[in-house]
């Protein structure tokens, strides 16, 4: 294994600017952050950069739905996940965003340069678009009856129903998701990239060991296909850059997403001032540069990427390394089942190493998914973490403090042990370097049970109590916390705050891969502080419950075209769709908590005769006790929800911005239950 320096730059996918971190893109910045404090503790210059993806119509429809301009929803989102990112203690050097100078840049340089070679076309094709909205429709924005079942409200190309695939243009009845508006089709100019012009060149680099077998396997299939031109462009409205020679044209977001890495790079280059941009760029660079992705996004990685890099005179990556999704219990992640968790509410709950660790015992280098078993989670925590590597320091530092004023032995009582130790950081290594993390932590398992049976058979317990063995017992204590200190170290990229809060108790620099080998003797240490505590099932409870109940307390947020800030008037409707609402006047006869839920109150409602059961998200705002008894209205038409805590008959209106300001309807005196509000 080559220990010589080296320079490398990673990265991992940008996460969309649209949405909460979760658990599931955890998997990929877990396993690139793991590699890359690896690459830092051997010594070698290693950079991690991302940035959020910020660009594209679902973010520009989120801001206009939230009443904001997209700049403000992307300043807000880049703000929640880079908290979200150092909760889980992922150690970017830069965290950027693609909607930044250095990206337009980048983007522009690269589509200039491609363009200019020759590699771009027009085309003019025809699309549907929302003559309301007047935008073109992606896909998923255009929503009608499955054409195999006839299941409503269904998106874009496939049927959550009866999981039938198909065109959007075969959708029985399609409307607009943004406006509801009936598409039309439309022709319009747009701009592609002929990647087939790059296919010796992707025939060659695919094989040349920059991708996991699997993977060039897999683009075997692409090559078969044929290589179609990739459409690079979109009309406005667009949220993303303005195309230099085509206005009104905007760069498509996965044009300007994987150019991010560079963007994020050079604002890194500009921080700091030490680094060569183009010593990791440039067209001659023998630096190394990695991507770590999802399985979804492979064909952008490996062949529009490296086309694209090539065509316009930059380096290519060394490799591009894709890892499997998450499944939590054998399943996809649901909403309804709770174990949809945004990286935040399990923050509430849990401790960001023992998912770091899970993660890493789970990681190999290929592309199967992983699956996060909570109940395995919580057992492999507490046997492995807690009962094994942080146990050893705290079975030896007690008698080391109470007996030797804090100081390790001057030489080990078992200089054998320890070699071995030292011995097995080539192996660990590899399996590192390798991303074969489960071996990595399998083989630190297997030490650390060497070490509790070494402790097991010297029994400090027992020899402290004997005569004349002072300094047998340090000599055995301070090898048990030698042993632990090469243990915390190996586990290092996969613990960085526990590792950190050894090294304080330990009083020694940052361990570095190197100073593992040599053992600390004659040193003073700190008072054992306990390292980590067990995980609670409990707590494995409530942070499902919580992820349910972020389900129920999401309402759909207002739709937006009008001039009222925050949450601005809806579009126009006729008078038939709002004959549909059938509202009512309903008396609350009950108003309750309902066990497990923050924002929500179970009602009762009298409809004059009829009685509905209904969960209302007013708990901020109103106390059951002030309810009961008063009138109100309802909406008594909505069809029946299914809720975790029961079925909602209805809905209760209430005005104002939500959380304690909120403001329940109430008709004038007079009014009885059942009434029809019209
Ligand atoms: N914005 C694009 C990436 C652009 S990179 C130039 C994107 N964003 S994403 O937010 O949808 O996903 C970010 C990364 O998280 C992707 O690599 C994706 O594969 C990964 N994951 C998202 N959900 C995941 C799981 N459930 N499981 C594992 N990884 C997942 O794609
Ligand atoms: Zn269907």
């Amino acid at each position: 294994m080559t220990t010589a320096h080296r320079k490398i730059l990673v990265t991992s996918a940008l996460p969309y600017a649209n949405g909460p971190i979760h658990i599931g893109h955890l998997v990929e910045y877990i396993q690139t952050d793991i590699w890359a404090r690896f690459q830092k503790m051997r010594g070698h210059a290693c950079w991690y950069v991302c940035a959020d993806d910020a660009h594209g119509t679902p973010i520009m429809l989120r801001a206009r739905q939230e009443g904001i301009e997209p700049e403000e929803l992307i300043a807000r989102v880049h703000q929640e996940h880079t908290a979200d990112f150092a909760g889980f203690h992922i150690g970017f050097d830069n965290y950027h965003s693609t909607h930044s100078e250095e990206n337009r840049h980048f983007a522009i340089t690269i589509y200039e340069r491609n363009r200019d070679a020759g590699h771009i076309v027009k085309r003019t094709i025809t699309q549907a678009y929302d003559p309301v909205e007047e935008m073109f429709l992606p896909d998923r924005f255009i929503k009608g009856e499955c054409p195999k079942c006839g299941a409503p409200d269904q998106y874009g190309d496939n049927c959550e129903v009866c999981g039938a695939s198909y065109s959007p243009a075969e959708l029985k009845n399609p409307r607009s998701a943004v406006s509801g508006a009936v598409p039309v089709q439309k022709a319009s100019e747009h701009y592609f990239f002929k990647l087939a012009d790059f296919e010796p060149m992707l025939r060659e680099w695919t094989r040349a060991g920059h991708l996991q077998p699997e993977v060039t396997h897999k683009l075997d299939e692409w090559f078969e296909a044929g290589l179609q031109a990739w459409d690079i462009s979109r009309d406005a409205p667009y949220f993303g850059f303005e195309i230099p020679d085509h206005p009104g044209k905007y760069f498509y977001v996965w044009l300007d997403a994987p150019i991010g890495y560079m963007a994020s790079f050079r604002n890194l280059c500009d921080r700091r001032g030490d680094l060569d941009f183009d010593e990791y760029w440039g067209p001659d660079a023998d630096t190394e540069l990695y991507h770590f992705i999802g399985k979804d996004i492979i064909y952008f990685h490996a062949l529009f990427w490296p086309a694209m890099l090539h065509g316009a005179g930059f380096r290519t990556p060394s490799a591009v390394w894709a890892h499997g999704f998450l499944t939590v219990d054998g399943q996809k992640m649901s909403k309804s089942r709770g174990t949809f968790i945004k990286a935040r509410t399990y923050l509430d709950h849990l401790n960001p190493e023992y998912l770091r660790y899970y993660f890493a015992a789970k990681l190999g280098s290929g592309v199967e998914d992983i699956d996060l078993n909570l109940e395995d989670f919580a057992q492999r925590v507490n046997a492995d973490l807690v009962g094994k590597v942080v146990n050893i320091a705290s079975r030896c530092a007690g008698f080391i403090h109470k007996r030797f004023g804090s100081r390790l032995a001057p030489a080990l009582a078992e200089p054998a042990l320890f070699e071995a130790f030292a011995a097995a950081g080539d192996t660990i290594a590899d399996h590192y370097e390798q991303r074969e993390f489960s071996h990595a932590v399998r083989a630190i398992m297997a030490l650390a049970d060497r070490a509790n049976q070494y402790i097991d058979e010297a029994k400090p317990w027992v020899i402290a109590k004997e005569e004349g063995k002072e300094e047998e017992l340090q000599a055995i204590c301070s090898m048990g916390i030698n042993l632990f200190r090469v243990l915390i170290g190996y586990l290092r990229p996969i613990l960085p705050a526990t590792a950190a809060a050894s090294e304080t108790f330990l009083q020694v620099p940052p361990l570095t891969w190197e100073a593992l080998a040599s053992p600390l003797l004659d040193h003073e240490i700190r008072k054992f502080k306990p390292l980590m505590t067990r995980v609670d099932s409990k707590q494995i409870e409530a942070m499902l419950e919580a992820s349910k109940e972020d389900l129920a307390a999401a309402a759909p947020a207002p739709r937006s075209t009008g001039p009222l800030a925050g949450d601005p008037i809806a579009e126009t409707i006729e008078y038939a769709d709002f004959a549909k609402v059938d509202l009512r006047i309903a008396r609350i006869v009950r108003a309750e908590h309902v066990e497990g839920a923050d924002k929500l109150l179970r009602l009762t409602l009298d409809l004059g005769g009829e009685t509905r059961n209904v969960f209302a998200g007013i708990k901020s705002a109103y106390a059951p006790e002030d309810l009961e008894g008063r009138l109100t209205v309802m909406v008594a038409n909505l069809a029946p929800r299914k809720m975790r805590f029961g079925v909602s008959e209805g809905m209760v209106l209430a005005a104002g911005p939500g959380g304690e300001e909120l403001y329940l309807l109430s008709p004038d005196a007079g009014a009885r239950p059942g009434m029809r509000v019209k």
